[in-house]
């Protein structure tokens, strides 16, 4: 907010004492009436409706929270039978709570997918990026955990799974797993733990989301051409224009959210985990939440088991690096015909990768004490299909986004966001 000068003035005698102790209506209003593009599409609501998703899984979780046994010995039946049956509302309170978190991050990929777009990564906006990824890293770890709270056989064995990868890294890697663990194996420490950590981590989002909408007030947002904003002409206070905008957008979101909640609410969950977490007997198929795929992917892609991990790591670090990767002055990929191309093309590889971690793993399958166990997962045709798609997500950062950022001719940038707003509306109506 460092150039916008404030505009408010104190009315009242009071509204003049707390603004020279606790400038907060002060804050307020500033953020209302910050100057914000005129151009921006419905892409820029997301933000906001991730806001409104924080909050959701928020306030459920702390409901949740007070009705959850967290022993190992009385985690599942606490949310199976108390919450999903005797607590008044506990289905809906757990249906919006397990189901959010799928809608935040769908949110969250459009966002992330519009940042890409717009070039939003690039100067003076790296360090609202950076903030934006190391919101989606925890993001992830808090839905992995929060995933392990209902004690379902596929809460367990993915817990297991996850965590077992740690220990793939040399010297320390055993050190760190049984720290995690709180034991030798994932059992009861670990479901204390990770409650611990799941109710913790959705505060430090916030924080770091005021962060990010704090280095967003700085340069200000950028918008779909990409040109920076030159003057008053190109902008508009944010109340009411966007407050209208980004409500309307959420009710529309919460429109989708409640068809999910009220009509599919199982569509989301595996029915494995409707089983009590049982140490014996691994599930055939231990799948992570959708969310998790792609990544779940990269790791059976690759054979050895520390540079799977490394891969996974690796593919969530090429987000930040990109403000490095791609130099090219132009931001949004409006002016970007070839960038746009890959950059669809690694859109589609993406999903790819999604479908390839939902996949069963093919291979040598023999029958044991608590049901089929698979010994040799073998080479096929899925995991090809994951190779070449890895092969193409690691590519698109390191190799084409440079490339192109060197070598593309561009389409003319307008000199001036508003340019097109003005071409639209002097266009003849059709
Ligand atoms: C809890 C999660 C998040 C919340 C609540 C949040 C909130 C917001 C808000 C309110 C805005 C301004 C409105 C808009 O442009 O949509 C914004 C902009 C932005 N966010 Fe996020 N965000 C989140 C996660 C992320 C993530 C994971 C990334 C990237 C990895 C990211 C990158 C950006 C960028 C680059 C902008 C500037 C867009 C532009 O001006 O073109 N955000 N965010």
């Amino acid at each position: 907010m460092s150039e916008h000068q404030s505009t408010y003035e104190p009315k009242s005698a009071f509204e003049r004492w707390l603004d020279s102790r606790l400038p907060i209506v002060r804050f307020s209003a500033d953020l209302m009436s910050f100057p914000t593009p005129r151009n921006l599409n419905y892409w820029y609501t997301f933000g906001g409706i991730l806001a409104f998703c924080l909050m959701v899984q928020i306030i459920t979780g702390i409901v949740l929270a007070m009705h959850y046994d967290t022993s190992s010995h009385g985690a599942f039946m606490s949310v199976q039978r108390e919450i999903m049956r005797d607590v008044n509302f506990g289905w809906l309170i757990r249906g919006l709570h397990a189901n959010g978190a799928s809608m935040f991050f769908l949110a969250v990929y459009l966002h992330i997918l519009r940042g890409i777009y717009y070039g939003s990564y690039k100067a003076p906006r790296e360090v609202l990026w950076w903030l934006g990824c190391v919101i989606y890293v925890l993001m992830m770890a808090t839905a992995f955990m929060g995933y392990v709270l209902p004690w379902g056989q596929m809460s367990f064995w993915g817990a297991k799974v996850i965590t077992n990868l740690l220990g793939a890294f040399p010297v320390v890697g055993g050190t760190i797993t049984t720290l995690l663990w709180g034991g030798f194996s994932v059992g009861g420490p670990t479901l204390n733990r990770f409650f611990s950590l799941h109710y913790l981590l959705p505060f430090v989002i916030a924080g770091v989301v005021a962060l990010h909408i704090w280095a967003l007030h700085v340069p200000g947002n950028n918008n779909p051409t990409g040109v920076e904003v030159k003057g008053k002409q190109d902008t508009v206070p944010f109340h009411p224009y966007y407050t209208v905008k980004d409500l309307f957008a959420i009710m529309v979101f919460v429109i989708l959210f409640a068809a999910v909640v009220f009509f599919i609410p199982d569509a989301f969950e595996k029915v494995d985990n409707n089983i009590e977490a049982n140490p014996l007997v691994t599930p055939p198929h231990i799948v992570p939440e959708w969310y998790l795929l792609p990544f779940y992917a990269i790791l059976r892609a690759i054979p050895d088991k520390l540079s799977g991990v490394l891969a996974l790591a690796g593919a969530i670090g090429m987000l930040f690096i990109l403000p490095f990767l791609d130099q090219n002055k132009v931001k949004s990929m409006r002016y970007r015909p070839a960038a746009r191309l890959y950059f669809f093309i690694w859109i589609a590889f993406c999903l790819i990768l999604g479908w390839c971690g939902s996949q069963e793993p093919q291979g040598t399958v023999i029958p044991g004490p608590a049901g089929p166990v698979i010994i040799d997962y073998g080479i096929n045709s899925v995991t090809w299909l994951a190779r070449v798609s890895t092969a193409y997500y690691f590519a698109y950062f390191l190799i084409i986004t440079p490339l192109l950022a060197m070598t593309e001719k561009t389409l003319p940038v307008p000199d001036s966001l508003f340019t097109p707003v003005l071409a639209k509306s002097a266009a003849p109506a059709e």
